[in-house]
């Protein structure tokens, strides 16, 4: 679409763009055009910058506060009394077409914007743009990495691969919005000892049949026995019990287990470049990712790349090692490599860089794996969604990456998150990404057909089911701000009650249904007289949309999920009281196609906002 549709409406109306602050975008962000009118207007009044005028305007917790605030003492201004001066600006503002209302309180000036031309440009504009409503062209020409979900083969996908999987995917798609060239990149745990004991494990227990069919959870089921025979072998020896601990993060020198020796030996020959043990290796990667395929695609996620800790390449690492040898920051124990971070900062402390064989770690895979993506990509800003447990590894290889002088480790940036509590399926606490799923589904499922009426009208209910029991998942993860730690609840996120996944499907579906049942054509909706739109909910409906590209900006600037559930719910509040009031069914054409024209645009927004979370939504449940 042209980028001077606002303009067009606005001429429409007799008015003309207010003139542009330069940070402002008054083509996409219908609520730019009221700042630039405010700051243009309340800069003559107070001769503060216009620029600094329309950053100080906010937009107030509730509507009741106006659809704009300025805190005076934001401006700077010296030796003024803002709560005299708050008053005395507000009686010397000149409303024009585009404010209705300016009101002193306390130390802030609200703003209410004309309501008429609102409803003008928000829902002709919502209507126009559809699913592009939002977008705002702030990172054009530039590039983000994100890297998330990395799971380990052969491991278990842990309820930190599922919150990565599901805040990274919506930072990589919040990125898109504000016009980034995003590159989603998954770095699977595909390397160490581990992989030489799954590779002897499956000569033992591996079933060819079994691999073709659910690769990710028979190499795991193989995992775990190999590892059983490592245990009981060591145990043999030395009478000690290891239970539960994981044979490869065991210390090597308490195991003396054939298994374990036969293990190392097969993953030095990994290192070492044998084709054969890479062969098996990779047949094992290249099964796992096809399933993983799958499973994101459930989730609406597909990545540009699956890298992994097994595609870094020697050299970058022995690289860095050698980097800080020279500038005398290497100490060596026990034939290990250490340096020590802490001349950088206290906190980073001393840290492993090589182990006593001479094989890589965790920590400096990540180092030569950010030098390779640089310089295949040449980023300028990479994300990493990773687990709060893990801030210390993030920030030692950002460190690390800064000693280097690589002028780009600036732009790294660690998103992390809390842990989810109480995350089991039936078949115990071991979960795997589509068993979650799965069980969601079904249990959906239980609680759909509870209504067998609406139950029986439902075309596809394995399908709905899938689809709004991945919406209770995601939504229950996203609901609070992400660093804090949830707990897993079934009935909880499955409640049609509540802020839920599942409340939020209802509320489009219900608007699909609304449309459904009225003949009101598109045509209609476009040339509907909004005027007729007087009663006081229309009004704050139209004033939350009207929001949501700024919505989207501010969950940018913390990356934060949670920004955008908060304002679907509030916006689905809004339309459920609707509801009420205004009617469609029954009406005058010209009444119902105004109303219906508001409904039109509310479904559109919640619809991108639910996209944007990379939920389905569903048009009938
Ligand atoms: N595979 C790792 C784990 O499961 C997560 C990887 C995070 N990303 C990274 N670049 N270190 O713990």
């Amino acid at each position: 679409m042209s980028v001077s549709a606002i303009t067009g409406e606005l001429s429409k109306l007799g008015l003309t763009q207010p003139e542009a602050v330069k940070q402002s975008l008054p083509d996409y962000n219908i609520v730019d055009v009221f700042k630039n009118f405010i700051a243009d207007e309340f800069s003559r009044i107070t001769k503060v910058d216009k620029s600094v005028v329309f950053d100080a305007l906010d937009t107030p917790k509730v509507l009741d506060q106006g659809d704009l605030i300025v805190a005076l003492p934001r401006l700077r201004l010296k030796g003024i009394n803002p709560n005299d001066k708050a008053k005395e600006w507000s009686e010397q503002f000149q409303k024009g077409k585009f404010v209705s209302e300016v009101k002193p309180q306390g130390v802030f000036i609200q703003f209410f914007f004309n309501k008429s031309v609102l409803f003008d440009l928000v829902v002709n504009d919502v209507l126009k743009r559809k699913t592009e409503y939002g977008y705002l062209p702030l990172g054009v020409g530039k590039k983000v990495i994100v890297e998330f979900s990395s799971p380990n083969i052969a491991k278990p996908f842990h309820a930190g691969h599922l919150r990565s999987t599901i805040i990274g995917g919506f930072i990589s798609n919040l990125y898109e919005k504000l016009g980034w060239d995003v590159i989603r990149i998954n770095y699977l745990g595909d390397w160490g000892k581990q992989f030489g004991l799954l590779a002897v494990g499956f000569e033992k227990y591996g079933s060819e049949e079994k691999l073709a069919q659910d690769p990710i959870n028979h190499l795991f089921e193989v995992y775990v026995k190999v590892n059983n025979d490592v245990r009981n072998e060591t145990n043999e020896a030395t009478g000690e019990s290891q239970e539960g601990v994981d044979a490869s993060e065991q210390d090597e020198k308490k195991i003396q287990s054939s298994t374990n020796e036969q293990a190392k030996q097969f993953f030095r020959r990994m290192e070492d470049g044998d084709e054969a043990a890479l062969k098996i290796w990779s047949r094992f990667r290249d099964l796992s990712i096809e399933k993983y395929i799958d499973t994101y695609a459930r989730l609406n996620i597909r990545y540009d790349n699956y890298s992994g800790e097994s595609q870094v390449p020697q050299e970058l690492m022995k690289n860095a090692t050698k980097q800080f040898e020279e500038k005398g920051l290497v100490h060596i124990d026990r034939g290990a490599k250490l340096i020590d971070l802490t001349k950088f900062n206290k906190k980073l402390g001393k840290t492993l860089v090589e182990k006593s064989d001479g094989t890589s770690l965790y920590l400096t895979r990540d180092v030569g794996e950010a030098v390779r993506r640089y310089e295949t990509y040449k980023f300028d800003k990479m994300i990493y969604v990773v687990a709060s447990q893990q801030d210390l590894h993030c920030a030692q290889f950002f460190e690390i990456l800064k000693q280097m002088g690589f002028d780009w480790a600036k732009n790294l940036e660690h998103v992390n998150f809390g842990m989810v509590q109480g995350m089991s399926t039936r078949k115990g606490n071991v979960v795997f990404l589509d068993n979650i799923l799965q069980e969601t589904k079904e249990k959906m499922h239980e609680v759909m057909k509870k209504n067998s009426e609406k139950y029986a009208q439902i075309e596809d209910p394995d399908k709905i089911a899938d689809l709004v029991g991945i919406s209770a998942v995601m939504i229950q993860d996203f609901q609070s701000k992400r660093i804090l730690n949830y707990e897993f609840k079934w009935d909880r996120m499955t409640s049609f009650e509540g802020d839920t996944g599942p409340y939020l499907q209802y509320a489009h579906s219900r608007l699909c249904s609304v449309q459904r049942k009225s003949d009101i054509s598109d045509e209609e909706m476009e040339n509907a007289n909004f005027d007729l739109l007087t009663e006081p909910c229309a009004a704050s409906l139209v004033r939350t949309l009207v929001q949501y590209p700024d919505v989207i900006k501010r969950a940018s600037n913390n990356n934060e999920p949670s920004t955008v559930v908060t304002y679907l719910f509030s916006l689905c509040h809004i339309v459920s009281q609707c509801y009420d009031i205004l009617w469609v069914a029954g009406q005058e054409r010209d009444v119902a196609a105004a109303r219906l024209a508001l409904y039109r645009a509310t479904r559109q927004v919640i619809y991108n906002g639910m996209t944007l979370l990379n939920l389905t939504p569903v048009e009938r449940m």
